[in-house]
């Protein structure tokens, strides 16, 4: 039979080319995003099932998941993807932009987890992907409340990988570089090792589906590059940083 996926943030980039490789490898997959048009177009090209939810309404997320349980039976993948486009300004820490960033990006994901779950363990096991970010590894400038928002989606998914198990629920942690999606669309600035919404899916389809490896991350050089950085003494740490700020 085929297994269920349910890809929040499934409508457009990284969680839209993740959908139509899974439905290539014989999933059933439900996404979910705020806006129909870009659900609808999965929906009639691909053959995913649609059902729109903003994450930061906490019944609706309960809601839609019961409601996919109801209609495709069971949830065996839950893959957060979704993240909102507001940037924080360098050295403005304005509490309305956190709390927009932080509460799409982080307890979006709470309001989903949570009654996924539930779902579960009732239904005896079941696997989570949490998409965060290499801007998550450290402390990013320019982008203070997404990368403190990813910091914190991966410390929750080292949680939930080690208090899951015993449920049967298997936690991935699933870390891209710079993706051509919406997202990036408006950055100014250089995206190194740059790569297409489709090679990301592939990626990530494979890592879930041929590994059991706890993070999937790529690419390999640049992923590598940061996990080196984020050992650096702090002085040279800083020192570098202090590089990607804007000049003036
Ligand atoms: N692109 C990159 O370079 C890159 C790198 C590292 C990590 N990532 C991560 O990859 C994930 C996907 O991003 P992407 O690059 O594929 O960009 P994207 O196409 O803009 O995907 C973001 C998705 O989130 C959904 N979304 C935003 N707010 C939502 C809300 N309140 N409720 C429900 N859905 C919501 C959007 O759909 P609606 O607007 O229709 O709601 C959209 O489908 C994000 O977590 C992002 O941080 C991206």
């Amino acid at each position: 039979m085929a297994k269920i996926a349910w890809i929040l943030g499934g409508g457009t980039g990284i969680g839209a080319a993740l959908a139509k490789e899974l439905i290539d490898r014989g999933w059933t997959v439900a996404i979910s995003g705020r806006r129909m048009e870009p659900l609808r177009d999965l929906a009639h090209s691909y053959g995913a099932r649609p059902y729109p939810l903003d994450v930061t309404d906490a019944a609706a997320a309960a809601t839609v998941t019961r409601q996919i349980v109801a209609d495709l039976g069971r949830i065996d993948l839950m893959v957060f993807s979704v993240a909102t486009k507001a940037v924080t300004k360098t050295a403005v820490y304005d509490h309305a932009t956190f709390e927009m960033v932080i509460d799409t990006n982080l307890l979006g994901a709470m309001r989903v987890i949570d009654p996924v779950v539930t779902q579960m363990r009732a239904q005896g096991g079941g696997e989570i992907a949490i998409v965060a970010s290499v801007a998550g590894y450290f402390g990013l400038p320019r982008s203070a409340a997404y990368s403190a928002g990813k910091a914190a989606l991966i410390a929750l998914a080292q949680t939930m990988k080690t208090e899951l198990a015993r449920d049967d629920i298997a936690v991935r942690l699933i870390s891209p570089g710079f993706v051509r999606t919406e997202f990036t669309a408006r950055n100014a600035f250089p995206m190194p090792f740059l790569m297409e919404a489709d090679e990301a899916g592939r990626r990530i389809a494979d890592g879930l589906l041929h590994s059991r490896r706890f993070e999937i991350a790529f690419p390999l050089r640049f992923v590598l590059t940061l996990k080196l950085v984020r050992m650096l003494p702090y002085p040279i740490f800083f020192a570098l940083m202090r590089r990607l700020l804007p000049k003036g």
